[in-house]
């Protein structure tokens, strides 16, 4: 098979990983074709939590045509009995001859036992590593939550072109165009969880859903003629957002809010179903006992809606937060702000993608987007990896990585 015709394949397995991301937490999406004659004769996608992996749903639709064929695979197959047994015995039961992957899998389980497994039982494998990088962008946040036990986040900021995310009085709406803020939408269905701070909460009384409907035609037909220009590294999970493939879907990210308001109101958009949590630095629920809303405060923590932090520093209150949103399942948590809350992730080295859509206005005095400690000199602030540029128009989309992938190699 000729280079061309391999990179298409697999370029297809990343948009089949991409249509179901975000539905299978905590496992990784992946996606799976085989070719045979030159011909895709099955194709799959993981299926959310619990179901088949991608390389079964693919073997399932090709059935009988799987003998002799070749399998495209997004990730390493895996070998170990996890809520599904191991993607290597179907393969080499059906009967597949050779199988080209882009990636190791990051998950120590597997870490490259998937491909001695096959090798060992007569499958040719093809490590494409040229494509290692474009798809790791896809399990990017999978590889930091299965290592560190901890969600990955993703810090989205609308900007203006002076630097500011809000006004001196809080007023942020809107600082960016329809078509970014379409994007975050898409973004949005990606993610497990969307986190904001008490002043945002407060201000802005956010929904933090996905809305894609609420835009105009006029804004998809500018995606789906790819009216948009890309600079910088290709990246499988960016382009796919522009490129919507499958993001349209009925799916509510967890809430999460940082920082407990002096009185809840549950009439706030927030509070509208029991699909979110609040972390606080109250010491003890204790110290909230003389509060009003004390009864309801209790019904939270009784619920697991909200936990107070375990440690003091800024570093432990955010390994707190993102350990017990891993432990909740959250591979990917979106961190949509203000500027206190992502200048804590910051400090605590806990943003793992940055997305920032700059805009063409200015605004003067106002809110940081990133109200962290700050470094003595230019040389020890955080230079951004693998960063790619999107133009919307009149926005732009700046987007870069605080850590770059690093291929494990075989
Ligand atoms: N343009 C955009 O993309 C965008 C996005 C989101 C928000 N905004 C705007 O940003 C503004 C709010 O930003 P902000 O910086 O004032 O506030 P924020 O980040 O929304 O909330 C910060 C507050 O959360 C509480 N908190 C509790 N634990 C914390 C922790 N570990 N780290 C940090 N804070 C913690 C603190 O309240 P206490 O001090 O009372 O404990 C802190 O003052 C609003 O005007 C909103 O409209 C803009």
């Amino acid at each position: 098979m000729s280079p061309e015709e391999q990179r298409k394949y697999m370029y297809r397995t990343l948009e089949l990983a991409f249509s179901s991301i975000g539905l299978t937490s905590p496992n990784p999406s992946v996606g799976a074709v085989i070719v045979r004659d030159g011909e895709i004769v099955g194709f799959g996608a993981t299926s959310p939590c619990g179901g088949d992996h991608a390389e079964i749903n693919a073997l399932a639709m090709a059935g009988e045509k799987s003998r002799g064929a070749e399998m495209f695979v997004s990730l390493e197959p895996c070998c170990h009995y996890g809520k599904t047994p191991p993607c290597t015995e179907a393969i080499i039961r059906e009967g597949i001859t050779r199988v080209y992957i882009p990636l190791v899998d990051p998950n120590p389980m597997v870490a490259g036992k998937g491909i001695m497994m096959l090798k060992n039982n007569g499958v040719d494998v093809v490590l494409l590593n040229e494509l290692g990088d474009y798809a790791a962008d896809m399990i990017r946040g999978f590889k930091k939550s299965i290592l560190r036990k901890r969600s990955a986040v993703i810090h989205k900021s609308a900007i203006s072109l002076d630097g500011k995310i809000a006004t001196l009085s809080g007023d942020s709406r809107w600082i960016s165009s329809s078509l970014s803020r379409y994007i975050v939408h898409r973004l949005r269905a990606t993610v497990d969880a969307i986190i904001v701070g008490k002043n945002t909460l407060e201000k802005d009384n956010p929904s933090l859903n996905i809305r894609l409907d609420e835009f105009e035609d006029s804004i998809s037909t500018f995606f789906d003629e790819k009216r948009w220009w890309y600079s910088g590294r290709n990246n499988s999970y960016l382009e796919n957002i522009l490129l919507g493939t499958g993001v349209s879907r009925e799916k509510e990210p967890l809430r999460v809010l940082v920082g407990l308001p002096q009185a809840l109101n549950f009439r706030m958009h927030f509070f509208r179903d029991d699909n979110y949590v609040v972390f606080s630095d109250e010491k003890h629920s204790t110290q909230l006992k003389g509060r009003d809303d004390y009864h309801s405060i209790q019904n939270m923590l009784d619920n697991g809606n909200l936990i107070l932090y375990t440690g003091t520093t800024t570093r432990e209150q955010i390994y707190c937060i993102l350990e017990e949103l891993y432990r909740r399942g959250v591979v990917n948590a979106l961190l949509e702000g203000g500027g206190g809350v992502a200048g804590s992730f910051l400090d605590a080295g806990e943003i793992d993608q940055f997305m920032y859509f700059i805009t063409p206005r200015i605004l003067g005095n106002g809110i940081s987007p990133m109200n962290a400690s700050g470094y003595q000199s230019v040389s020890e602030g955080l230079t951004l990896r693998d960063i790619s540029i999107i133009g919307l128009e009149t926005d732009v989309l700046y987007t870069g990585y605080s850590e770059p992938y690093l291929l494990e190699s075989m």
